[in-house]
């Protein structure tokens, strides 16, 4: 009988994570590693926001909680979704998790029944796939390109749509390209939903507020028919620099919000008392720090995508929102450095971090290959020291 459960063996611990890990480590033992690889804003939470939770462990808020959130912070998570998206809902429609990522392993732990099927347009944020296996459903991997934006259109959802369909992932924003779908786009996806009935939308909007150019449209705001079929997750990780703080919420039918926090009653308990506070206080002020910080990430996106597009054999898909850059380096498949090919993006990915000393992620990761994710949630000056190391580097690679 082996110790580790067969469980784990279905799925792959999270690749950006680890590599997160190992440019740590790098750094632990004195070499100057850049990490773009993580998925969080480098901004520090907002002062009003750090206050917020001072007072709430000086008041003593500092006990369990309701399993699901507390009535004050649901209030202003409604309030959001009526002043930020137009939806309203109730209070027994809303659910507080420690993170977005914990609420969608709830929603699939409470919902999935063995062999039960997830449509997740790739390349997809790394966790949904391993979530879905986790809970014993099947992920249904359906590849985009980059000329089309790397959005799932009409036809392409309706192919993949079986009678084993429970759920189809909508990420706009997205993680790892930072598309953007727009709203005609959003429509035709809703009208072929509306087809089938059995067939529910997971809409993770976490990098709602992280937007350039674009309107954010939730696929709610184009066709309220799919109002009960429609789960939105949120949080206040990306959009107020809490990443830290664990705080995500999820909106949807009563009756999964209450299978949620079964499920949270025999595992988490409440998310922490004093996160739900501080995530109340930051719904509920105005983001004022948001305009500078998407500023910011503006000018270290543009930056970036003109670096790259200057660098023959890489082509960056330009973003409309998160804060990443997705890269193709199909340019530089079977290129040489010290008599070793780079045959994948791993190996690119792998060569840059030795060479270079900057950690980016490869596209296997997403599901789509060969591309690479950099982050720009970083410094200026530390992405222009990347672009640099970047270039040295390249120049050894023999194509
Ligand atoms: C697309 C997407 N959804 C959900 C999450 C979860 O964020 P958190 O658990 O920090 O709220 C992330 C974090 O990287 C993400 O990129």
């Amino acid at each position: 009988m082996t110790l580790i459960s067969d469980r784990l063996s279905k799925f792959k611990p999270s690749l950006t994570v680890k590599i997160s890990q190992i440019a740590r480590e790098m750094s632990l033992s004195g070499e100057k590693v850049i990490s773009l690889s993580s998925g969080e804003p480098d901004f520090d939470t907002p002062t009003h926001i750090k206050r917020s939770a001072i007072d709430a462990i000086n008041n003593g808020f500092t006990k369990y909680t309701q399993v699901d959130g507390i009535p004050e912070l649901k209030e202003a998570i409604i309030e959001k979704f009526k002043d930020e998206n137009g939806i309203n809902y109730n209070l027994n429609q809303i659910t507080v998790g420690v993170g977005g990522k914990h609420v969608i392993y709830n929603l699939f732990m409470s919902t999935l029944n063995k062999n039960d099927e997830v449509i997740i347009p790739a390349p997809y944020w790394v966790s949904y796939p391993d979530m879905v296996i986790l809970s014993e459903g099947r992920p249904i991997i359906v590849e985009t390109e980059m000329q089309n934006s790397f959005k799932i259109n009409a036809n392409q959802l309706e192919r993949s749509i079986g009678d084993k369909t429970k759920w189809f992932i909508l990420n706009s924003p997205g993680n790892p390209t930072g598309n953007v779908y727009e709203k005609d786009e959003l429509y035709e996806i809703s009208q072929i939903l509306l087809k089938y009935p059995h067939v529910n939308i997971l809409s993770d909007d976490i990098y709602e507020h992280i937007i350039y150019e674009k309107e954010f449209f939730n696929i709610l705001n184009l066709e309220p028919k799919l109002y009960d079929r429609t789960f939105i997750v949120n949080g206040v990780s990306k959009v107020f620099s809490m990443t830290g703080w664990r705080i995500g919420y999820g909106a949807g039918n009563e009756e999964i919000i209450k299978s949620i926090s079964k499920i949270q009653s025999q595992s988490t308990t409440n998310p922490c008392s004093i996160s739900q506070v501080a995530a109340k206080h930051a719904l509920k002020n105005e983001k004022i720090f948001l305009k500078d910080w998407l500023k910011k990430f503006e000018d270290r996106r543009d930056l970036l995508v003109n670096f790259f597009q200057s660098k023959k054999g890489l082509d960056p898909f330009i973003p409309s929102g998160a804060f990443y850059l997705y890269v193709s380096c199909k340019g530089y498949l079977g290129a040489f450095v010290n008599n070793q090919k780079i045959r994948s993006d791993i190996d690119f990915v792998q060569f840059l971090l030795q060479d270079a000393k900057v950690a980016l992620v490869p596209g296997s990761a997403f599901g789509k290959s060969p591309f690479f994710r950099i982050s720009y949630a970083t410094s200026l000056e530390d992405l222009k020291e990347a672009c640099q190391r970047i270039d040295n580097s390249l120049r050894k690679l023999n194509k």
